[in-house]
């Protein structure tokens, strides 16, 4: 498919124009509806000091099949996830990963038990505040990219502001994530002349791009080879420091747990183990698991 950067610049244009001057893209203090304070920017990781409690489920259930057949792909998980953890989810398959995912994002709500997100109770959010805070709050690395073919790299990244004409223009935010994703020299390509790898640091660089709160990813280095899926992590880790990032990210990454602040495994829907990974020192630990909060402690 050949490249086609008019839609780039339209929207970009488009965004900018609808944009006054004193919302500032490297201010996400100038956002309406944040929660998070530090951040914005600072490097090296002191100046970011998000607070509160991102996550919170109780209980938490979620079944499928019928009365004679049920099957819990999550059967009591109870986690409390505090503003600035790194968190990594192992397990093996069909432990229940991608399903806490899907409802820790608000994308399924067939779920039983408690679920809170930033302290409000999913389950009493209409459809439009739900749409609302995922759309500010939450960046989704899906195992699917979910990329549009038609748009180019840098419009791809750029898609989640066309909803919100309040974003201001955040192209060089863009070129930034795409730049430490190793894709700057991709930005006006098409993703179809993009290797698979490259295509989900795409769908990387576009979860990030307005600064989530919560950053949820399922398998977000499943496709990249070795020294892209470091930079990836490494990437996170970074974000992680400099804006106080909060990652729950699901991986069969060995490396991905080692730079984790806290590491849960899930077994058959349940949490097996909770506790601080080796970077635990830095941020709260928040986990209410069989050994939540208990594990390694002074790492
Ligand atoms: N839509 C669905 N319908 C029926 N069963 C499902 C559905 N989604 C997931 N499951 C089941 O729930 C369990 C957990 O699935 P999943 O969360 O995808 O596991 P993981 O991501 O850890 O591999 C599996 O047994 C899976 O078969
Ligand atoms: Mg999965």
């Amino acid at each position: 498919m050949p490249s086609d950067p008019a839609p780039a610049r339209a929207v970009g244009e488009h965004v900018e124009a609808r944009v006054p001057e004193v919302l500032d893209a490297a201010s996400p203090r100038a956002r309406p509806g944040r929660r998070r304070e530090g951040g914005g920017g600072e490097k090296g990781g002191g100046g970011a000091a998000p607070s509160g409690t991102v996550v919170r489920t109780e209980g938490l259930r979620r079944s499928y099949g019928d009365a004679r057949a049920v099957r819990h792909a999550l059967d009591g998980v109870t986690l409390t996830i505090e503003a600035g953890e790194l968190v990594a989810v192992l397990g093996p398959s069909g432990s229940g990963k991608s399903t806490l995912l899907g409802v820790v994002g608000g994308l399924d709500r067939g779920y039983e038990g408690r679920v809170e997100l930033f302290d409000r109770n999913l389950a009493k959010m209409r459809d439009r505040e739900l749409s609302r805070l995922r759309c500010r709050q939450i960046g989704f690395v899906f195992q699917a990219f979910h990329l549009l073919g038609h748009l180019s790299v840098l419009d791809n990244v750029l898609a989640p502001a066309l909803f919100d004409p309040e974003w201001p223009d955040l192209r060089r935010r863009a070129m930034e994530l795409l730049d430490r994703l190793g894709l700057a020299d991709r930005a006006e390509d098409a993703p179809g002349q993009l290797s698979g790898g490259q295509r989900q640091r795409v769908a990387i660089a576009r979860a990030l791009l307005q600064r989530p709160a919560l950053l949820l990813c399922d398998e977000p280095t499943g496709n990249l080879d070795t020294e892209m899926a470091a930079r990836t992590i490494a990437l996170f880790s970074e974000l992680h420091a400099e804006e106080g990032l909060t990652v729950l990210a699901v991986t069969h990454e060995e490396r991905l747990a080692e730079v984790a602040t806290r590491v849960i495994r899930l077994r058959d829907g349940r949490v097996e183990h909770d506790g601080r990974g080796k970077q635990g020192g830095r941020g709260k630990q928040g986990g209410q698991g069989k050994q939540g909060g208990q594990v390694e402690v002074g790492s």
